[in-house]
C-alpha cells in the first residue's frame, strides 16, 4: 500500500560499521520536504558516514532509507538528488575544466553520451556566477583551492536541479564572502520548496541559516525544528560538554 509521504528523506533503524565498528547506531529520522537542515556534531561523531549511508555509497549494517514517494532506491533516483562532498575528499587528478565539472551535472538529465547543449552551457555558467565562479570556469579544477573547488561543487549540484540535496560542509574554508553567497543560494533553494540537509560546523549560525536540525553523536540525539530542539541541553548531549556552547540561542 502507498502511502502519502511528506518526508524527503525516511533513515530507518540505520546502523553503519566500518570493518566491524559501528560509527551509528540505530539512526531513526524524518526530514520533512522543504526544509533546510542543518546536522550537527562533533568530528567524528558519523555525520559524513550518515550522508554517505543516505546516499547509498556505504553500505549498512542493518536500516533502510527511503526518498521521495517511497522509492528506496537511491539509483533511480540519482537525477532528483545532488551531493556536494567535503571539500578535499575528491581526489582530482584527470583534466577537466571548471565548466565540464559543472555541466557533469546537467549529465544525469541528458546522459552520457549526448553533447551538453547550450541551454546547459548557459545554465552552468549562471551557476557559476551564483558562486562567483564565473571567471574560473576555462580553469583545470585541480588547479583551485579547496574553498573554489568547493563552490564549483555547489554550482555542479545547482545545475543538476535536484529535489534533495545533501552538502558536506559547504562553509569550511570559504571566506565571509563565499559563505554568504551560499547563504544567499540555500534560502533560494528552499524558496523552490528543495529539501537541502548541510553538515554544519558553525553552532552560532544554525539559527540564522536553517530552520531544522539534527543533533548528532554516534546515536541521534534529537531532531526536528531549531527552534525546538537548537538548545543548551541537547547540545551538551551531543558534545558531551558541560561548558557552553552558545552564547545565545533562538
Ligand atoms: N573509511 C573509514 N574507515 C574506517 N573508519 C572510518 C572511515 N571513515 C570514517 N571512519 C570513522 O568513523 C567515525 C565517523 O566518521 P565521520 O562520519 O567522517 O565523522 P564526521 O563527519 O562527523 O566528522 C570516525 O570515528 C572515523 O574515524
Ligand atoms: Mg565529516
Amino acid at each position: 500500500m502507498k502511502t502519502q509521504r511528506s518526508y524527503a528523506v525516511e533513515v530507518e533503524d540505520l546502523t553503519v560499521a566500518y570493518d566491524a565498528k559501528p560509527v551509528l547506531w540505530d539512526i531513526d529520522l524524518k526530514i520533512p520536504k522543504g526544509k533546510l537542515m542543518a546536522v550537527v556534531g562533533p568530528n567524528g561523531a558519523g555525520k559524513t558516514t550518515l550522508i554517505k549511508a543516505m546516499l547509498g555509497l556505504l553500505k549498512p549494517v542493518t536500516g533502510a532509507v527511503r526518498f521521495l514517494d517511497g522509492d528506496s532506491d537511491v539509483r533511480t533516483l540519482k537525477n532528483r538528488i545532488g551531493y556536494v562532498p567535503q571539500s578535499g575528499s575528491v581526489d582530482w587528478d584527470f583534466p577537466a575544466t571548471v565548466l565540464d565539472v559543472v555541466l557533469m551535472g546537467c549529465y544525469g538529465k541528458l546522459g552520457w553520451i549526448r553533447r551538453p547543449r547550450k541551454a546547459d552551457v548557459e545554465l552552468s555558467r549562471q551557476m557559476l556566477a551564483k558562486v562567483g565562479m564565473e571567471e574560473y570556469s576555462s580553469r583545470q579544477i585541480s588547479q583551485l583551492s579547496g574553498g573554489q573547488q568547493q563552490r564549483v561543487f555547489l554550482a555542479r549540484a545547482l545545475a543538476q536541479e535536484a529535489e534533495v540535496y545533501f552538502m558536506d560542509e559547504p562553509f569550511k574554508g570559504v571566506d565571509a564572502q563565499t559563505e554568504r553567497a551560499i547563504v544567499t543560494l540555500l534560502k533560494e533553494l528552499k524558496e523552490q520548496e528543495k529539501t537541502v540537509v548541510v553538515v554544519h560546523h558553525d553552532l552560532q549560525t544554525v539559527p540564522d541559516y536553517f530552520d531544522w536540525v539534527t543533533l548528532i553523536n554516534l546515536r541521534v540525539v534529537a531532531s526536528g525544528p531549531v527552534e525546538e530542539v537548537f538548545h543548551e541541553e541537547n547540545l551538551k548531549k551531543t558534545y558531551h560538554s558541560s561548558g557552553t556552547l552558545l552564547r545565545s540561542v533562538g
